[in-house]
């Protein structure tokens, strides 16, 4: 990938993107070709790394993680090769798929019944799913959703390079599917040097909006990026988020200063390290910022308030280029009747807005609206209606 052309834009992580998307004029041959290979059927997490990592939302990936890469990242977040990367990214199989495939060097891999890629197998090794917990999620603890789905892996991964044949794979929110080598050439058509990028799996409330003004009074440019990958049973269906961030953006924002995009990662709850990935993903998406809130990517009570931002502060020099934007918890203040944090409010917190999302659903099921200051009208009125529709 030339990244020359935007070359005032922030370098990718490991300095180049990688393209491991078959052109379209050589699809028909992958395709048959792909066909005469042993299958492995992908689930939904699977499939949204195999995107992003041929896509370059990975770079400098290029494939499922062999064990030295998968071995440094959990014992000291790095690849073999010294590169910052925080969370494995692998490729399990059962039994049944490794009777299968036996010794095959080269795999299909299928996605509802469809080949989509090929995988050239370079290894294959026993995942060490306890010091995965430990080491990526700081706990070991079932009830944890990130530490629930990596024991419900298999227990052998294959690694190696991936190529993809079929890029469309969604036929969901394609106006807001933008590749990286996309987002970069939107950027520099736009002329944004200074992108912030906002991570969310949650439908936009007015603490999101506070961050996101913020950070636009000091940047060329906002990109909402919001997770429409797999996630808990109990967050809100991506469709209804996107459909919030679709009504405030339009009422709310300045039109020429945001770009909405889709994220296909699965989120894995990991707070710190998947705030780093949440990051680096976002640096190949040519953000040269990446707002970092109170407990960014956590769970339950896991991890510390602010460990998601302590996190950048333990990355040597040359780690990462973009550049984190921390923010203290947000709310908005009675007193000074605006958002606000601690950082620039004297008011105790009792003065604050603040709902949990427990207090939140809470209120939805009981017909309840919650209050303007926690989440506009138009916002309020599309959670109302949609926990009547399930109800
Ligand atoms: S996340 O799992 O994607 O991090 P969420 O959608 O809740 O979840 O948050 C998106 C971003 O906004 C994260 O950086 C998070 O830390 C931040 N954030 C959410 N709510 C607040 C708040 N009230 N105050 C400060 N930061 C917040």
């Amino acid at each position: 990938m030339d990244t020359d052309r935007f070359s005032r834009l922030i370098q990718p992580h490991g300095g180049r993107l990688t393209n491991l998307v078959v052109p379209p004029e050589q699809r028909a041959e992958a395709l048959s070709y792909a066909e005469t290979l042993p299958r492995l059927e992908l689930g939904a997490a699977q499939l949204a790394d195999l995107e992003c990592l041929a896509t370059g939302v990975y770079s400098p990936l290029e494939g499922f993680m062999d064990c030295r890469d998968y071995t440094g990242v959990l014992e000291s977040m790095r690849l073999a090769d010294g590169t910052l990367w925080p969370i494995p990214v692998v490729l399990d199989a059962s039994p049944e798929d490794l009777a299968q495939i036996g010794n095959a060097e080269e795999i299909a891999l299928v996605w509802q019944g469809q080949a989509v890629a090929t995988l050239q197998v370079s290894d294959r090794y026993r995942a060490d799913k306890e010091l995965e917990a430990e080491a990526v999620y700081r706990v070991n603890d079932r009830a944890h959703p990130g530490v629930a789905s990596m024991h419900a892996r298999g227990n052998t991964h294959l690694a190696g390079k991936v190529s993809l044949i079929y890029p469309d794979l969604h036929d969901s929110f394609g106006l807001y599917r933008h590749t990286p080598a996309q987002t970069r050439a939107e950027f520099a058509r736009r002329g944004w040097n200074r992108v912030a990028a906002f991570q969310t799996r949650n439908p936009i409330h007015r603490a999101h909006e506070y961050l996101q003004k913020v950070a636009l009074e000091m940047v060329d440019g906002l990109f909402v990026h919001p997770l429409v990958g797999q996630t808990k049973s109990d967050d809100i269906p991506a469709d209804l988020r996107i459909r919030t961030y679709e009504v405030i953006l339009d009422r709310y924002y300045p039109q020429d200063r945001v770009l909405l995009g889709v994220f296909p990662a699965a989120m894995r709850y990991a707070g710190p390290r998947e705030a780093l990935k949440h990051a680096i993903a976002r640096q190949n998406y040519g953000c040269s910022h990446f707002i970092v809130g109170r407990d960014h990517a956590g769970v339950g009570n896991y991890y510390g308030t602010y460990d998601a931002q302590r996190i950048f502060e333990t990355l040597l020099p040359g780690d990462l280029q973009i550049t984190p934007l921390p923010f203290e918890n947000a709310a908005y203040c009675t007193r000074c009747a605006q958002m606000a944090t601690r950082k620039s409010c004297p008011h105790p917190e009792d003065e604050w807005v603040q709902l949990s999302g427990t207090k939140v659903r809470a209120m939805l099921q009981n017909g309840q609206r919650p209050p303007a200051e926690f989440t506009r009208p138009e916002v309020a009125d599309m959670l109302m209606q949609a926990t009547r529709n399930s109800g």
